[in-house]
């Protein structure tokens, strides 16, 4: 038996110890998207997985606190862009640190009717229905049920990992 093992006291985890422990887990970066009436709106999000492959569901997790909340309920909809390596930790920072109406002011981006917004950077987009919102604690889980997915690119994806961005690409 291993004696060096650094083993944590019985007990709930402490605010600390739980993102130590969930933020030692690697993930992509996404901005998910949505409307806010007719504008656009953004927030960057890495709790975001797949769930079924029929029919096709993915989920994210969104702090009640996360301005996105009440327009994704709204609108019924919600776009997830997986972001690249390259310029990504710079969206990434954006989408979640500027004033929600100003997130897209000189980036191009489109969308399809009835669709959420997708940004042009991102190398893959995946067009949601709401399908289902579960309160889980200080957040919701979305459930969303994937309705049109769009492949721009192979580009390298953003990591995320212990609060900041590894680069994946080999050194030049
Ligand atoms: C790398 C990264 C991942 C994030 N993941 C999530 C997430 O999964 N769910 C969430 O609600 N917020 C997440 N956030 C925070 C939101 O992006 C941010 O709180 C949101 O855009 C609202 O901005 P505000 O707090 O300035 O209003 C993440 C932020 C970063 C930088």
């Amino acid at each position: 038996m291993a004696a060096d093992l650094t083993l944590a006291p019985t007990g709930a985890p402490s605010a600390a110890e739980w993102r130590a422990a969930m933020g030692y887990f690697p993930t992509g970066v996404t901005v998910v998207t949505s409307w806010g009436g007719r504008t656009p709106l953004g927030s960057t999000i890495n709790a975001f997985c797949s769930v079924s492959l029929d029919p096709p569901l993915l989920l994210i997790c969104l702090d009640n606190a996360n301005p996105l909340r009440g327009p994704v309920e709204d609108s019924g909809v919600f776009g997830v862009n997986i972001l690249p390596a390259e310029g990504g930790r710079e969206l990434a920072l954006h989408f979640a640190r500027n004033p929600e109406s100003d997130r897209f002011a000189g980036l191009e981006w489109a969308a399809c009717e009835g669709g959420a917004p997708q940004l042009k950077a991102a190398p893959i987009f995946v067009d949601c229905q709401v399908q289902a919102i579960h309160p889980a604690g200080d957040h919701v889980v979305v459930i969303g049920r994937g309705v049109r997915t769009c492949h721009a690119s192979h580009e390298t994806p953003l990591l995320y990992h212990r609060g900041s961005f590894p680069d994946l690409r080999p050194a030049q």
